[in-house]
């Protein structure tokens, strides 16, 4: 289907999966297992499940309502929305952030890769904690190994971007989507069936609201925040590829509902393991990568060639994952350049491709030969991660709101979110409020309190 010269996605299912996929990522699978196990687990559950529901969900809204309106990469559709004015900046900090996320996020995507060929290779096998510690640390700092994942990783990224937003984009998410889904339940089943698994069920669902403070309700809004994609006008590039009859609400709606449910299984799969092996559920970033061979090692030690296959299966779902992610980053920065500049797709793609290629092999090496080069402290990856996750999304999801809350006549918001008025939507007054009152208030006190201008 071509409108204005733009494909579409084609089916509805295929919106909602393509969506999804950029939304689901190494954010719920590796950053939420963590982030919940630092945060003391089963309130910040809930906390996060507020966020989503009271933040997330509307300036989702904002963001396909941007996209689709404009039918334009995220910079060309503020200009299309508000022509002459300084709002296009939002969207090419967005594309900027896009760009930056893609390089760094592509060296993580990378890892899963590495562990992928331990796994198949019988590298776990006989392994003490120890020493999946040291393996992993001695695998991030090298020059060459991790720099190879991340080429092919990108190389990935890049392939499906070429084919095109409707063969590409939501083909592969198509497949890849429900196929993590079934890999997500099965490990799930296979973690909350493991012996001494019940404290790790307990860690999940019965909240402890005494360790819940300022951090532990900031945290939660800057996972939703980064799980959802939101605030650099991901979900907007998509949205200019809806269908005019796609529901903009209900889709809202289906992918916070699909991202939350894999944040909560990955949840179900690293805690019961994590505790039936005696393992801290605070152990931070190297939970997933550090943890979890070793989890499937001392659990399934006795049967390796289940040892074997479940790791596979996990590291193949992790990379897919974080694939369907990449490619929406990717597709922000390449719809930019294709309709800002007017580049072929094609060359978009291979600039996009190439400049995340040197970026990321430059916060690759940072995390080894490089580590002695540093800013305030931080290693370049630190600070790509920094300014990107803790500077750009809350800026931008702040700037959505205000966008649409205050500078979008209130009329075309309705028309938009209702298809027309073909839709009955009863919730856009409720939309509005959020988008102009709490969301810049909850996103302001974020943003104060991620720069330590502030400390809730
Ligand atoms: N939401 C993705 C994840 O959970 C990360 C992401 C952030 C993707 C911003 C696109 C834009 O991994």
């Amino acid at each position: 289907m071509v409108q204005n010269e733009r494909s579409n996605f084609g089916s509805k299912l295929g919106v909602v999966l393509a969506s999804a996929g950029s939304a689901v990522g190494l954010g719920n699978i590796w950053r939420f297992p963590f982030e919940t196990g630092n945060h003391g687990g089963a309130a910040f559950i809930l906390i996060y499940l507020a966020c989503v529901l009271v933040l997330g969900i509307p300036i989702m809204m904002a963001e396909f309502y941007i996209g689709r309106r404009a039918r334009a990469n995220t910079a060309g559709a503020y200009r299309k929305l508000a022509p002459g004015t300084p709002w296009c900046w939002v969207g090419r900090m967005g594309v900027l952030a896009g760009f930056l996320i893609l390089s760094y996020y592509s060296v993580v995507a990378g890892w899963p890769l590495e562990y992928l060929v331990e796994a198949a290779t019988g590298g776990f096998a006989g392994k003490e904690a120890d020493q999946f510690i040291d393996s992993f640390n001695a695998f991030a700092s090298q020059p060459l190994r991790p720099v190879i994942w991340l080429l092919l990783f990108l190389i990935a990224t890049h392939l499906v971007i070429v084919r095109g937003v409707e063969k590409g984009i939501e083909r592969s998410a198509k497949v890849m989507m429900p196929v993590l889904f079934i890999l997500l339940v099965v490990l799930a089943v296979c973690a909350v069936s493991l012996p001494g698994a019940s404290a790790g069920i307990e860690f999940l669902l019965k909240p402890d609201f005494s360790k819940v403070d300022g951090s532990v309700l900031l945290g939660a809004m800057g996972q939703a925040f980064f799980s959802l994609s939101l605030g650099l006008g991901c979900l907007c590039t998509y949205a200019s590829y809806f269908r005019s009859d796609t529901s903009l609400p209900r889709t809202a709606f289906n992918v916070a509902a699909i991202d939350t449910l894999v944040a909560i299984l990955a949840g179900f799969i690293i805690f019961p393991a994590a505790f039936a092996v005696g393992i801290q559920p605070d152990a931070g970033p190297s939970l997933l990568f550090i943890t979890l061979p070793n989890v499937f090692q001392q659990a399934f030690g006795s049967t390796p060639l289940l040892a074997i296959a479940l790791s596979l299966m996990f590291y193949v779902l992790l990379a897919v994952a974080a694939l369907t992610s990449t490619i929406s980053m990717h597709e922000v920065v390449t719809a930019y350049l294709h309709e800002e500049f007017k580049m072929s797709r094609r060359k978009a793609a291979v600039w996009v491709t190439l400049g995340c290629t040197i970026l990321g092999i430059c916060c690759s090496l940072s995390l080894g030969v490089g580590s002695s080069y540093t800013l305030c402290g931080m290693t370049l990856f630190d600070i790509f991660d920094f300014v990107t996750a803790k500077i750009m999304l809350p800026l931008g999801g702040f700037l959505i709101a205000l966008f649409i809350g205050w500078y979008v006549d209130r009329r075309q918001v309705e028309e938009e979110i209702s298809n027309h008025g073909t839709l009955k939507v009863h919730i856009v007054r409720l939309l509005l409020f959020v988008l102009r009152y709490v969301a810049p208030v909850a996103i302001g006190i974020i943003f104060i309190n991620e720069l330590g201008l502030i400390h809730l």
